[in-house]
């Protein structure tokens, strides 16, 4: 019977393409990057914002309403120029579904806005909602596809903010606080970090989401666009860009056989590189790894028993390799007890760790590929790397997973080389999407001072 032990080699080269591989993906990013931004058919799809950089010197009190992920949020935020933001109140709401009618969804978040604020006062709202969006205004866009696995029916193909609105119309009898808020603004949560980034420095030009689902945002000056583009709000001379970089194709020749099996039993083909990056994917990535060890008589033997999470299509999850990277104990005792907990049984030394190095392997391979898309975009805007970029980052998976951060950051040293790995600072800025929500709004015209 072929060693577990044996196996790991075989996954280490797997999950691990080589800096050739890596190279030849970071030009084909950028090809895509151009294509997009010329606004030829594109994997990078490159969708205009219609806003620029804050000054800095953004001033008033705004809503922010953050949608994305399984958790809404609802954050009132007071700018108060200089670059200080603070927040006074930050309410979050789970949804307890992501698919049904476009009324199931914009309803009760329509229902919890109103639960946040308060009646007799007028509110600009800004609307982060992270998925692809065709924008036709600073407050106005048509969601293109679901993705993260979201399928609420009747949204693709309509304007977001006009259904936010509807339901907030259809609720203001039973809830008059909803009377006095205004849609102000509409962006990706990627602009929305790079937003927040650069309200406090100026050199923040990119926005990164590494959560549920992962994409890029990039400030671009107009110069470097060779179509017509609309007109901005803020500063004329820029656009940010929502890359929706996490659908790049040009990773087909370094996937596994594990992520084609996850890809084709998605509900939605595509998005192959956030397939390989985000929170929503790792822990199935790792599962069908146990799977196909168990089917090909490698090891892991019984762990897909009645009773266990490996059994079970996305039941293993990337909170739960987290969890796994978190035990340092060289028994691993704390893998022991989490497998036990997820219905394996008892498992024995080898097994915690063969188990343990290939949740790190999927987890490294992510953190790389993040990389991989910083040094790519990083390199279309300024080739030379003759200034300084700092890219926002915000995420749970980027915040929590341990060592992530390094990962990334050994990634650009390994791209970029040690001294060009510093023109690109990683900044991490916890909620920066929901508050670059408040200050679209204010760049939108509510609050300028
Ligand atoms: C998915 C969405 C994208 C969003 C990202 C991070 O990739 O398509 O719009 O920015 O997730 O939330």
């Amino acid at each position: 019977m072929p060693d577990l032990l044996d196996s790991l080699p075989t996954l280490e080269a797997l999950f691990t393409p080589s800096p050739e591989s890596v190279a030849s993906s970071i030009k084909k990013f950028q090809a895509e990057i151009k294509r997009g931004l010329n606004g030829e058919n594109s994997s990078i799809a490159m969708h205009p914002s219609y806003v620029s950089r804050p000054t800095g010197r953004e001033v008033g009190e705004f809503v922010a309403l953050d949608m994305g992920g399984s958790n809404v949020r609802v954050t009132v935020v007071v700018l108060a120029g200089d670059g200080v933001i603070s927040v006074k109140q930050h309410e979050t709401l789970r949804l307890s579904r992501i698919d049904g009618e476009a009324a199931d969804l914009f309803d009760p978040i329509a229902a919890f806005i109103g639960s946040v604020l308060e009646e007799g006062r007028n509110y600009d709202l800004g609307f982060i909602f992270a998925f692809p969006t065709d924008q036709a205004g600073v407050n106005r866009g048509r969601l293109t596809k679901w993705t993260k696995e979201f399928a609420f029916r009747g949204v693709e193909g309509n304007d977001v903010s006009e259904l936010l609105e509807q339901s907030i119309v259809r609720q203001t009898g039973t809830i008059p606080e909803l009377k006095s808020v205004s849609v102000t603004a509409l962006a990706n949560d990627t602009v929305g970090v790079l937003v927040t980034g650069a309200y406090s420095d100026a050199r923040c030009d990119m926005g990164l989401i590494v959560a549920t689902g992962t994409n890029m945002a990039v400030a671009v000056d107009r110069t470097l666009v060779s179509r017509p583009l609309p007109p901005t709000v803020g500063n004329p001379d820029e656009m940010l860009f929502n890359m929706e970089c996490g659908n790049f194709d040009g990773v087909v020749s370094i996937q596994t056989p594990y992520d084609r099996i996850l890809d084709a039993e998605s509900d939605s083909q595509g998005q192959l590189l956030e397939k390989m990056i985000s929170g929503r994917y790792l822990g199935e990535i790792v599962r069908l790894v146990v799977a196909g060890m168990i089917s090909e008589g490698r090891g892991f033997s019984g762990w897909n028993g009645l009773n266990s999470v490996f059994r079970v299509p996305y039941g293993f999850t990337t909170e739960h390799l987290s969890d796994i990277a978190h035990d340092e104990t060289p028994e691993l005792a704390g893998v022991g007890m989490l497998l036990n907990r997820l219905g394996v049984g008892a498992v024995g030394i080898h097994e915690r760790s063969v188990f343990k190095k290939t949740c790190q392997l999927v987890a490294g391979r992510s953190a790389r590929m993040v990389a991989m898309s910083i040094a790519a975009t990083t390199l279309y805007i300024d080739p030379l790397l003759e200034s300084q970029h700092v890219v926002a980052v915000d995420g749970s998976l980027f915040r929590g997973y341990p060592g992530y951060q390094e990962g990334v950051q050994a990634g650009l040293q390994e791209m970029l080389g040690d001294s060009a790995a510093e023109r690109a600072l990683v900044s991490y800025i916890r909620d920066g999407s929901g508050i670059g929500a408040a200050i679209i709004a204010a760049v939108a015209g509510a609050g300028s001072s």
